[in-house]
């Protein structure tokens, strides 16, 4: 006699991720925000910073995920904390590492280990204006458009296989602040897109290349 296979059984895990943030974590909310629409299929295992203030930790503590501080002040190198900061994500056992504002320079170490499996979201359509300041930076050099990057961390800054770009118009009366709310606008709604498309194992990165399974 066959049995019925319950909808549970078929339908897919979520896909198990931390959250790396130093600061506001309002990327960090529209992922939890799209987990809770059931529009994410994926768990947030843990929330972690290197700044014990950062406003994200609310956020994080308020949707119940778990969170770690871990201060880089107390560490006498990078090489220390990086490790510190390994161990901690490998206790949650992570298929996908997500850099939202987590303000650190990375050893190369670090990120090798964890390469094809962490992404990070930039500010601007790279290769265009890596590192900081990047909206001041955009109206200075008078650019037509602006937006954001969603790319995998490699030992490059800023330069690692691009998934996703969105473009925004700057507009002629733009400040540093109106031309950042309208790419943020945009990144909350781009990276939970690009989380689910690695839960539904649509994204693959074969010889440096991203590849996109339709
Ligand atoms: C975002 O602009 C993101 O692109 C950059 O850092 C900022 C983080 O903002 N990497 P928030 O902490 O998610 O509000």
């Amino acid at each position: 006699m066959r049995h019925p296979v319950s909808l549970s059984q078929n339908k897919a895990q979520p896909l198990p991720i931390v959250v790396l943030i130093s600061g506001s974590g309002s990327n960090l909310q529209s992922i939890i925000d799209r987990i809770a629409d059931k529009t994410l299929n994926a768990k947030i295992c843990a929330v972690i910073t290197n700044k014990s203030d950062a406003y994200g930790l609310e956020r994080a503590q308020k949707a119940a995920i778990p969170t770690e501080v871990i201060d880089h002040k107390q560490y006498d190198s990078r090489e220390n904390f990086d490790a510190e900061l390994t161990l901690c994500i490998e206790k949650y056992q992570p298929k996908l590492i997500v850099l939202a504002g987590f303000m650190r320079i990375l050893t190369d170490d670090f990120v090798n280990h964890f390469y094809g499996k962490m992404i990070n979201i930039h500010p601007s359509l790279l290769p265009k204006h890596r590192g900081l300041h990047t909206h001041q930076r955009a109206l200075e050099a008078g650019d037509k458009e602006h937006g954001l990057s969603i790319h995998y961390v490699s030992a490059e800054l800023d330069g690692g296989p691009i998934i996703l770009q969105q473009s925004v118009p700057i507009h002629e009366n733009d400040s540093k602040s109106s031309l950042a709310q309208r790419v943020l606008e945009q990144e909350h709604i781009a990276y939970p897109q690009v989380i689910q498309w690695f839960s539904q194992g649509r994204l693959q990165l074969i010889n440096n290349q991203v590849i996109f399974n339709q």
